[in-house]
């Protein structure tokens, strides 16, 4: 039998970035959700800050609207968020550890140490009839305390993988480990999702991982798509100045 291929979630919040640089509408989230949907992607992910550096609440509504695909919030353990996620019913809650300082989601939640916290706002989002992953390190104690709470589904961390060069000893590894942690997660019956910093580089040797059910790509896809893009926006404004 063919192996199931890992879905693509397209973690949309760098588009927003480039919209709250100048507070305006443009870049439209609306729009880049539907090109990216069009052009294959089996959900958008976008987080959802407690800073609302990026993605703003209002954008969740409209997501909600129009998603046709799977709609993937990230969000801290934060009863705040969670009051705006039962509004929104997103198809997946993934729990991040966030810091205000932080550029970008630095390592997993540390469930050694806030066991009983993620416990119980796991209990509160589950009341709520959504689902949720947690975004953790790819450690076996970690998985083994994520399964002790209730989780069912987790997101294991590519960070520190994806900052080694690609097929060093580092990241082969580091590869190791993450095949290691999913096929003991798998074991114990969790869905396993990988995600941070994953690029075209790095993604081959992760893409031989077994049973992956999603990955969560954004910083690479959007950072690609404004180099891809740039000629044509150029040519655009070029030829109107030519034509006019
Ligand atoms: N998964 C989670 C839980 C994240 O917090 C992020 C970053 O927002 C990503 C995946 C995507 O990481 P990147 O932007 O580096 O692809």
């Amino acid at each position: 039998m063919l192996d199931k291929k890992v879905l693509l979630c397209v973690n949309i919040d760098h588009i927003a970035t480039i919209r709250e640089a100048r507070k305006g509408i443009e870049p439209n989230i609306v729009q880049a959700t539907s090109l990216c949907e069009e052009a294959g992607a089996d959900g958008i992910t976008v987080h959802l800050r407690e800073d609302r550096r990026h993605i703003q609440t209002a954008d969740l509504f409209a997501l909600k609207e129009i998603i046709k695909s799977r709609f993937t919030l990230e969000m801290s353990a934060s009863d705040e968020i969670l009051e705006i996620a039962k509004k929104i019913k997103p198809d997946l809650l993934t729990i991040v550890p966030e810091k205000r300082a932080e550029l970008t989601t630095e390592g997993g939640l540390n469930l050694k140490d806030q066991k009983e916290n993620i416990k119980v706002f796991l209990a509160k989002a589950f009341d709520l009839s959504l689902k949720a992953s947690l975004f953790i390190e790819p450690d076996l104690e970690t998985i083994e305390i994520a399964h002790q709470i209730g989780a069912k589904q987790i997101e294991l961390h590519t960070g520190k993988y994806s900052n080694y060069l690609v097929n060093s000893t580092e990241s082969l590894s580091e590869l190791k480990r993450i095949e290691t942690a999913s096929k003991f997660a798998k074991d114990l019956g969790f869905k396993v999702n990988l995600g941070h910093g994953l690029n075209l580089q790095n993604l081959p040797p992760i893409l031989k991982i077994k049973d992956l059910e999603e990955l969560h790509i954004g910083h690479s896809i959007i950072a690609r798509a404004v180099l891809i893009g740039l000629p044509l926006a150029v040519k655009e404004v070029k030829d109107l100045i030519k034509n006019s």
